[in-house]
């Protein structure tokens, strides 16, 4: 199968709409990671999904939907503190949780009486969701374990001869997949951290809650527990008070001729003075935006990525750790 990646227009969003009704699947941008999208209501074109990505059959997928589309044709039970957070963050990084109507296909939500909802904020995104006007289930378009995508061009590498479509809506600015927020009981929790925080959550209705998963529990998110966002090099991760550690460590394995980068944030790039680095910028959010594009750009060089933590690990770091300590495991 030919791979096409195509901007966004009429012609485009034609093909994108006459590749989901026949079943298939589509690569579409999203302001977090780009997706691979197919009709949620459709189970063999959803079921491909889980081929094309190697993705395991208990990790459910996110029902994407235009900021117009009727959500209670699909979830039940939306409380009050929901329509709150909806008002204040949507269309943008926020994917909520909700029961399910069981009007979607089973195999979005793998067996779960739940369904995930999310209104991306990408002009190019909501484009193709209003064309198609169906809920799109999607998870990132990226082979399972591999680092995300944010750029068509990522997209291509992974999923290269596997899919007909990629809409190409140029660099996903958010850099991290949304926070995934469990709306089912009588305050909001935290399954997956984000660029949207739980003290922007906690701001609008009082209370946020967050998961934490540990190994061998039980998973309200099944993503929680997979190996994930990992680059094809060896990497290691260090806190950032272990600057020398790092150093060190970058010295020595570059004397016996391995292929070191060092992986981290502006500040830390100029006190670590070393030759080859992946300069992650400035501010969380830059930070969050640049993660993966760098362990992308990482892999293609380098054969021992060493990375080491920013300072600051409240805010939007939280979810940029909780991918960075993924990768490096
Ligand atoms: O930003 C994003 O969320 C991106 C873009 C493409 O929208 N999508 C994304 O999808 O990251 P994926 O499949 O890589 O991650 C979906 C996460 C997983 O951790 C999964 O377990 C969780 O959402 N999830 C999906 N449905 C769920 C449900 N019903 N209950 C709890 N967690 C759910
Ligand atoms: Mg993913």
């Amino acid at each position: 199968m030919k791979t096409e990646i195509l901007e966004i227009d009429e012609s485009s969003l034609a093909l994108s709409k006459r590749i989901i009704e026949s079943g298939g699947v589509v690569a579409m941008p999203t302001e977090t990671v780009y997706g691979l999208g197919a009709n949620a209501f459709d189970s063999a074109a959803v079921e491909r999904i889980f081929e094309i990505k190697g993705r395991p059959n208990d990790n459910p997928l996110i029902v994407h939907v235009h900021k117009d589309y009727d959500i209670s044709t699909l979830v039940e039970d939306v409380p009050e503190y929901a329509k709150l957070l909806a008002k204040a963050f949507l269309p943008g990084p926020l994917t909520m949780v909700y029961k399910s109507k069981g009007t979607v296909s089973k195999a979005v939500s793998c067996g779960l009486d739940t369904l995930a909802i999310r209104v991306p904020s990408h002009e190019g995104a909501q484009r193709f969701l209003k064309f198609v006007n169906l809920p799109i289930a999607a998870p990132s378009a990226n082979v399972s374990k591999h680092v995300s995508p944010t750029t068509a061009e990522h997209v291509y590498s992974d999923l290269n001869g596997k899919i007909e479509l990629i809409l190409d809506g140029g660099k996903s600015e958010g850099g991290i997949e949304s926070t995934v927020l469990d709306c089912t009981g009588d305050i909001p929790v935290i399954l997956r951290s984000g660029l949207i925080t739980r003290e922007m959550i906690a701001q609008v209705v009082g209370e946020c809650g967050e998961y934490v998963y540990k190994d061998g529990m039980r998973a309200i998110s099944p993503g929680m527990k997979y190996k994930h966002y990992s680059p094809n090099c060896r990497t290691v991760l260090f806190n950032f008070d272990e600057l020398d550690k790092a150093v060190k460590l970058y010295r020595e394995e570059t004397s016996r001729g391995v292929k070191v980068y060092l992986l981290c944030d502006d500040k830390t790039v100029q006190e670590a003075k070393v030759e080859n680095v992946l300069n992650l910028g400035k501010d969380e959010n830059e930070i969050a935006s640049n993660l993966y594009l760098k362990l992308r750009e990482g892999e293609k060089v380098a054969d021992l990525i060493i990375a080491v933590a920013p300072e600051k690990q409240d805010g939007v770091m939280v979810g940029v750790m909780n991918r960075l300590s993924k990768a490096c495991r």
